[in-house]
């Protein structure tokens, strides 16, 4: 089956993103961390790709993003910049690189652009990083924030449970997602979040929105690559749609193959030199 026929085919860009926002066109988004997938994904015609910590989940097996250093992010993004022609391509910053203060930030962001060569960065928290989310922004590289569960600070919510269900959360949610727009963000992930605060957040800031677990009138979605495969069992958050069983079809030919060169079938004549 054939990807999304794209209308245009021109490198995506962050303006490109607010231009989609404007026109009420859905921008649609995935995860990947390595050159196979981000190639596959790209030509299949999504607008972004989320170079995700959440590789330390997907690819490394931790129980959490925290692990995730610079480096290895480097490696992941510049493997996916490798494949992808058309998409934008987005890279976390990983837990510990911009937490400790403005000129950490600034100096990981740098790095990570250089390095890796993607687009934009992405970065979890509210007001309590604008000052170093602004000096990223005033270096020239763009910026996605990144709101709700936010999943390196864990250990601090000590449950991956849908949040801002309160009041409280709810208003705070909305002044940082004001405030992290209105400082030049291009764009704000909500994760988790009730579907009607999300839609609130929509309204009423100008950069578009990009939720997971965040309902459908969000001006886009994302969701983690493998999970949306149906690679890994194990995880079935309500927000998950699955479009593949990709875990049994691999199953089944790894199990073919192994049966194959067993009984001997695998190579034959015209599979040898
Ligand atoms: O790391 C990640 O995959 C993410 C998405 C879940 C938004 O941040």
């Amino acid at each position: 089956m054939a990807g999304y026929l794209v209308s245009d085919n021109r490198k995506v860009t962050t303006h490109r993103f607010i231009e989609m926002k404007q026109k009420g066109e859905k921008i649609s988004m995935l995860t990947s961390y390595d050159y196979t997938t981000a190639g596959i994904v790209d030509r299949a015609g999504i607008d972004g790709i989320l170079v995700g910590d959440s590789a330390s989940n997907v690819m490394a097996g931790n129980s959490t993003t925290l692990p995730m250093t610079v480096d290895q992010m480097i490696y992941h993004a510049r493997s996916v910049v490798r494949a992808v022609k058309r998409a934008l391509v987005v890279c976390d910053m990983p837990f510990g690189s911009y937490q400790t203060g403005v000129h950490d930030g600034v100096v990981n962001a740098i790095r990570i652009m250089k390095e890796s060569g993607c687009d934009a960065l992405k970065m979890e928290g509210g007001v309590e990083i604008l000052d170093t989310v602004k000096a990223i922004l005033d270096a020239g590289i763009p910026v996605m924030a990144h709101l709700g569960l936010t999943p390196q600070s864990i250990n601090k919510f000590g449950t991956y449970a849908v949040r801002a269900k309160e009041e409280k959360e709810a208003a705070k949610l909305l002044s940082d997602a004001k405030a992290l727009s209105e400082a030049g963000c291009f764009a704000v992930t909500l994760e988790k979040v009730p579907a009607a605060l999300a839609e609130q957040v929509t309204r009423e800031i100008s950069v578009p929105t990009i939720g997971i677990g965040a309902g459908g009138k969000c001006d886009g979605q994302i969701l983690v690559v493998a999970d949306m495969l149906g690679m890994n069992q194990g995880f079935s958050p309500r927000f998950l749609r699955r479009y593949a069983d990709l875990n049994t079809v691999m199953t089944d030919a790894i199990g073919q193959y192994v049966t194959d060169v067993k009984s001997g079938d695998f190579p034959n004549e015209s599979e040898s030199y």
